[in-house]
């Protein structure tokens, strides 16, 4: 099977998962990336069968209003009880990485907002320490260089996304070459340099469920 097609597969499992819990007034959290966007694809089909969606980025939402499906303001609707997005890495305490879309902050904001988030992935994904992919981080354009620096003291490697611009205005500093043996202090540490605004750990609230889409199936993990 290709990756899209593993990508697919999770998608639908996902579906299959939360479809008996639809109600006229369910409204979903939806994230964003290919693997989201087969779930959008999927869940058009039942769009008569619950309310609408919450999108964590412009992206997701153009897609949502392209499939027919409502799209709400997150302040109007509430606490979500179901998330269902995509991520870069996933560990076995099912603590992501996020962000290769840039979308991470909506992403952070809508699975804090939500009950349960539901993460669904192609095994590729699936790592044992987190790092590998280089680590996003949402940063306030003039504090680029002083995080940058603050960045490579904790002993990453800074790389400015250029050309890339955040739904919320901002820039994008991916960190290379981290071995994240912490991910919950981690997560936190990132927090407190001042000019971040989101990093793409996602372990103080990381995945409630992780779908994955192996060759032989899709297989559930919990925490
Ligand atoms: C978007 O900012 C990301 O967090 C995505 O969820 C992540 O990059 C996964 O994307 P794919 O589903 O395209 O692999």
């Amino acid at each position: 099977m290709t990756q899209d097609q593993l990508k697919q597969a999770v998608a639908q499992a996902a579906l299959d998962m939360i479809q008996a819990r639809l109600t006229k007034d369910t409204v979903l959290g939806i994230g964003t990336g290919s693997t989201a966007n087969y779930f959008i694809d999927a869940l058009a089909q039942y769009r008569f069968d619950f309310d609408g969606a919450v999108a964590s980025s412009a992206a997701t939402e153009a897609r949502l209003k392209a499939a027919g499906i409502p799209v709400y303001d997150l302040n109007g609707v509430g606490t979500l009880p179901i998330y269902i997005d995509g991520a870069d890495e996933a560990n076995p305490h099912l603590h992501l990485i996020k962000g290769g879309g840039a979308a991470l902050t909506r992403e952070k904001i809508v699975a804090a907002a939500s009950e349960e988030f539901i993460c669904i992935a192609d095994s590729s994904k699936q790592v044992d320490i987190l790092g590998h992919f280089p680590l996003p981080i949402e940063v306030v354009p003039m504090a680029r260089s002083y995080v940058a620096r603050e960045l490579v003291k904790l002993g990453a490697d800074p790389v400015y996304r250029e050309g890339v611009v955040t739904d919320n205005g901002n820039c994008i500093l991916d960190a290379y070459h981290l071995d994240v043996l912490d991910p919950i202090a981690f997560e936190q540490r990132l927090n407190q340099i001042v000019g971040v605004v989101t990093n793409g750990l996602f372990a103080q609230r990381g995945a409630d469920v992780l779908l994955i889409g192996h060759p032989d199936g899709v297989k559930t993990y919990y925490p």
